[in-house]
C-alpha cells in the first residue's frame, strides 16, 4: 500500500518509528510531516496529509501530533476526509469497519510505540464493512460538507 504519514514536532520520533515499521512490512510510506523537533504547527501537518489523501497521492494516511487531536481536527477540514483520532486498536478497527476512516490519528504523548503499531495494524488490516447503514451514514457526513459550502 502507499501510505502517507504526517506529524508536527511532537510526533517526529514516533513518525520515524512507524514509517520504518510499515516499510519493513513492504508498504511505501510518503512523508508529509516535519522531520524536526523544532516547533511545527499541527494545522499545516493535518492539512498536508488531508490534501494528499483527498487528491489520491496516497491510499490512506497516518497523522501524529502530541495528542492526535489537533492534527485530526485540521485534516477533517479537508473535504472527503474522515480522520479518526484513537488511542487503542479496538477503536482503530471499528473506525475502519463503520466510518471507513481514511486517516488514522494518534498522539505521541498518549501512546507508546507498541500501541501505535497495534493501532496501525488494526486499521490497515480491517476492511470497511460495506453495509448500507454505514454507507448511508458516511454519505450523511458528506452532505454536511456540501451544506456548509460558501
Ligand atoms: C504541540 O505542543 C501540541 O499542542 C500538538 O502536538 C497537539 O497535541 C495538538 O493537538
Amino acid at each position: 500500500m502507499k501510505i502517507g504519514i504526517s506529524n508536527d514536532h511532537a510526533g517526529t520520533e514516533l513518525k520515524f518509528e512507524i514509517k520504518a515499521y510499515l516499510e519493513s512490512k513492504g508498504h511505501t510510506v510518503v512523508n508529509y510531516g516535519t522531520d524536526s523537533k523544532e516547533s511545527y504547527d499541527y494545522p499545516l501537518a493535518g492539512k498536508r496529509i488531508g490534501l494528499a489523501v483527498k487528491n489520491k497521492e496516497v491510499d490512506c494516511g497516518i497523522a501524529i501530533c502530541g495528542t492526535g487531536i489537533g492534527i485530526s481536527l485540521a485534516a477533517n477540514k479537508v473535504k472527503g476526509i474522515r480522520a479518526a483520532c484513537v488511542s487503542e486498536p479496538v477503536s482503530a478497527k471499528l473506525t475502519k469497519m463503520h466510518n471507513n476512516a481514511n486517516i488514522i490519528c494518534f498522539g505521541a504523548r498518549i501512546v507508546g510505540i507498541e500501541t501505535a503499531k497495534a493501532i496501525v495494524d488494526a486499521w490497515l488490516e480491517t476492511p470497511f464493512e460495506n453495509q448500507q447503514r454505514h454507507l448511508r451514514r458516511i454519505a450523511m457526513i458528506s452532505e454536511i460538507e456540501e451544506e456548509n459550502q460558501l
